[in-house]
């Protein structure tokens, strides 16, 4: 198990963020404890997603909240993305690559399916800005961030950040 209090934003190049998560399989106090601490994790640092490997858990659930209105919170757990329609390139940013933001090319409408902390079926028809956060955080539950997403001048533009990420993680795994 886990410590809640203890849970926080892991980073690039964090290997847990290249993991492929596995299903949730129990719906019970702890996963809605998890999804909690993961809300006030993604409102703390101002996103719009938080997905489970981002907090260092290998299982297939995310938070969200595209309008930052309290309202909108959503946990979904074991999500699947249908019916992609459209596509449109906007810029992102992700918690765990911190001072990165690249052009990235998504489904404009998309419809997510998945199930709620108690394990019932939910579906969720998204389009523009909630769509595009279903599509980052499904990419976060198989190992994908925004920097395997990104075109040639992204990449150029990106890389000495990059590269400090790289050099802060190698710094803290030697400690
Ligand atoms: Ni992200």
């Amino acid at each position: 198990m886990y410590d809640l209090e203890r849970l926080h934003i892991v980073h690039y190049p964090d290997p847990r963020l290249r993991e492929q998560c596995k299903p949730v399989t129990q719906f019970d106090d702890g996963l809605a404890a998890l999804a909690m601490r993961m809300l006030q994790l993604m409102h703390e640092a101002r996103g719009v997603g938080l997905a489970a490997p981002q907090v260092g858990i290998l299982q297939r659930i995310f938070v969200m909240n595209h309008t930052g209105e309290p309202e909108d919170d959503r946990v979904v757990v074991n999500p699947v993305l249908h019916n992609p329609h459209g596509a449109a390139e906007s810029t992102e940013g992700c918690l765990s690559i911190p001072g990165v933001s690249v052009k990235v090319r998504r489904a404009e409408r998309i419809l997510l399916t998945g199930q709620d902390l108690r394990g019932q079926p939910v579906e969720v028809p998204t389009e523009d800005l909630q769509a595009r956060v279903c599509q980052h955080e499904t990419d976060h539950l198989n190992g994908i961030l925004i920097v395997d997403r990104m075109g040639p001048t992204d990449r150029i533009a990106t890389r000495k950040t990059l590269r400090v990420l790289e050099n802060t993680y190698r710094g803290k795994a030697r400690r």
